[in-house]
């Protein structure tokens, strides 16, 4: 397993990184996972094992129990994992209970500490905007935090551009902690943020952290043109899908995930992870299993490379709609007509 910067850091982690949203069997989150402490120990286990240092979960998960399970299932290896959780989502009926208030901020902190059984958190992600709460309060927030030692890094997740780089304006003027890290989803059915974001976090040094490399499982070469859908996955399930894509489009990438992974004796999983290994800006690919034959198929993703005519060739294939202004902007404006 390959270590790679988390962003201009001088920390190293693992450029897969294990997420746990699979973890616990709480709420909106039974479907995606419903995982137990037992199984979640051999997930953490085999994770650890095939070099893996970087561990991702965040306070909804499950209400709080993915936290606790990954907690436990660290125990005493934890001092050399990187850790990170996020807050921002509902943790109680409380109109404190959510957003990026100082309030919720510093509780939340404290209760994720509590959950995950430890006294720092090695990255402290926000995990969506609030458009309620001043943004300075926020980042003034975050930055005590790192001056208590309860947190070592500071991260956003599902911003835009201009609201992360507003963030980051904010933290400069001030001399504060500024964000490291963007949490995004970003995979061959969604490549948006090579638009705004890539090039924002290349420009101010932030390192990607991929969410949903496999699209939720789509890209796992489970879901084939034609066949019926498999049961009992997280896409089969009752909940509405919240990733959309074009099907058809994705079977098209699929067949060529598969005819590129024949190649290297590799899985269409692997192919659509090794995929974004190859991204610019990418820190570390979060990637996420319900079982042990899942969790094994993705951490061999190391293991090989995907050539760079593999890549512009999924490139091409899975280009999204030109959006205005960056397909006006890479036009540049016209030229004189040579006389
Ligand atoms: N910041 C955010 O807003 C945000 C949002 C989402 C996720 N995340 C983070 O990103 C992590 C990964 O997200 P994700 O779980 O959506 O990733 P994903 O890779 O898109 O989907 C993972 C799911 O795909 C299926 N799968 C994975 N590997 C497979 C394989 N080799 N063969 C067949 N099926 C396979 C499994 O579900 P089934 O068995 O049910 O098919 C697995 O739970 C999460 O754990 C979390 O840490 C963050």
């Amino acid at each position: 397993m390959r270590m790679r910067f988390l962003g201009k850091t001088g920390v190293k982690v693992s450029e897969l990184c294990l997420g746990t949203m699979t973890f616990g069997d709480r709420g909106f989150f039974k479907n995606i996972g419903g995982l137990g402490q037992k199984e979640a120990n051999t997930l953490v286990n085999m994770a650890l094992e095939a070099g893996i240092n970087f561990f991702d979960t965040a306070d909804v998960y499950s209400e709080g129990l993915s936290e606790e399970i990954l907690g436990k299932a660290l125990g005493n290896r934890r001092q050399s994992i990187i850790l990170a959780t996020k807050v921002r989502g509902r943790m109680g009926p409380g109109p404190n209970d959510i957003g990026l208030s100082r309030h919720h901020i510093t509780e939340g902190c404290n209760a994720s500490l509590k959950r995950l059984g430890t006294d720092y958190i090695d990255l402290y992600q926000v995990h969506n905007f609030d458009p309620d709460a001043p943004l300075e309060e926020t980042m003034r927030a975050l930055d005590d935090l790192v001056r208590q030692g309860k947190v070592r890094y500071i991260g956003c997740s599902n911003f835009s551009g201009w609201q992360l780089m507003k963030a980051l304006a904010i933290s400069d003027k001030r001399g504060w902690e500024r964000f490291v890290t963007l949490q995004a989803y970003y995979s061959l059915m969604a490549r948006e943020l090579e638009n705004e974001m890539v090039p924002l976090c290349l420009d101010q040094g932030l390192g990607i952290m991929v969410w949903s490399p496999l699209s939720g499982g789509f890209l796992s070469g489970k879901y084939r043109r034609g066949q019926p859908q498999p049961k009992g996955t997280r896409l089969s399930g009752p909940q509405p899908r919240f990733l959309q894509f074009n099907e058809e489009k994705a079977f098209d990438i699929v067949e060529e995930l598969d005819k590129i992974g024949l190649k290297h004796n590799a899985t269409v999983a692997q192919a659509a992870l090794n995929y974004l290994l190859a991204k610019e800006g990418v820190s570390s690919v979060i990637i996420g299993a319900r079982t042990p034959e899942q969790l094994a198929d993705n951490l061999k993703t190391t293991d090989w490379e995907m050539s760079a005519e593999e890549v512009s060739r999924l490139d091409e294939m899975s280009k999204p709609l030109p959006l205005y202004p960056y397909w006006m902007q890479a036009m540049g404006p016209p030229e004189p007509e040579p006389e």
